[in-house]
């Protein structure tokens, strides 16, 4: 399938606040000089921030990185999860079209998506609320047909139940996720066959428990809705422009006697035990540098 940038592009891309502490956050977790490794979380935060990834987002983000923009371009165009077109604005559906689902129903779901949605996939409805994909398998396959609607699974579908929930997400709802047919999770249908005897307290499995605490399903990331979770830095968050923001923690911090610092203890010789697989005579870290 060819990966190509929309033809329809917004002028310009720009994390939230948050999301932009968040990002450089995101950066501190790498050693010095290879702060470009974050960008497969940053292409994906700015993703949920705008529902899918334009040309000035994944430039926006090869440039907080220091890469070319060719580079930030390849990792964007080749991992599926990336949306290079505009999504629906309430929800994306993708559907499950591998062997369990397709032999248990989703080309009736594809039938429902072509008719409430559009006719091709990955063309935005009339209404601009939704956008639908059919994708690979996404591992729920005992709950099959399946498909995945924002961070969620709703599993054991049939059209019908997939039509009443586009209907339920249009009209502002946050359907509960998970099996719709009244199972807990992939038990069998006539209810489990191992562990029966133990009392069952909970409603729902965890994922849907929790999505529906969350009310997430289908909301786009500012960054405001969670705690920024930073423990490597050592120290608690401060708002943007308090001086914060240190993307070199390590830098100049030495460790040990050697005078390494923190970011590069981890790849010398001094900072690990001698390796029985590293030949007679070859130096422990050769092979950590470039
Ligand atoms: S075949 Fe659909 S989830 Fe595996």
């Amino acid at each position: 399938m060819l990966r190509r940038l929309s033809p329809v592009q917004p002028d310009s891309f720009e994390f939230t606040p948050a999301n932009l502490k968040w990002a450089r956050a995101q950066m501190t977790k790498f050693p010095e000089g290879r702060q470009m490794s974050a960008i497969i979380p940053l292409l994906w935060r700015a993703q949920e921030q705008e529902g899918w990834l334009s040309r000035p987002a994944i430039e926006y983000v090869a440039e907080m990185l220091g890469m070319s923009y060719i580079r930030a371009l390849e990792v964007a165009t080749f991992y599926f999860m990336f949306q290079l077109q505009p999504v629906g604005k309430i929800a994306h559906i993708q559907i499950c079209g591998t062997t369990t689902c397709m032999i248990c129903g989703a080309g009736d779901l594809i039938r429902v998506c072509r008719e409430k949605i559009a006719a091709s996939p990955h063309v935005v409805s009339a209404d601009g609320n939704f956008s639908w994909e059919e994708v690979e398998c996404l591992g729920a396959c005992s709950n099959a047909p399946m498909v995945q609607i924002g961070k969620d699974y709703y599993e054991d579908l049939t059209a019908e139940k997939l039509s009443a929930l586009i209907d339920a997400l249009a009209a502002g709802q946050v359907p509960v996720p998970g099996p719709q047919n009244g199972r807990f999770s992939s038990e069998p249908m006539g209810g489990p066959v191992a562990l029966a005897s133990i009392e069952r307290v909970e409603k729902m499995n965890a994922s849907a428990a929790l999505a529906v605490a969350q009310r997430d399903t289908v909301k786009r990331i500012d960054g405001t809705e969670v705690p920024l979770l930073t423990p490597w830095m050592r120290q608690p968050e401060k708002a943007e422009g308090e001086g914060a923001y240190d993307p070199h923690p390590g830098e100049g911090r030495p460790v040990d006697k050697t005078g390494v610092t923190v970011q590069e203890a981890a790849g010398t010789s001094a900072a690990r035990p001698p390796s029985k697989r590293e030949p007679a005579g070859q130096p422990a870290d050769a092979k950590d540098t470039e």
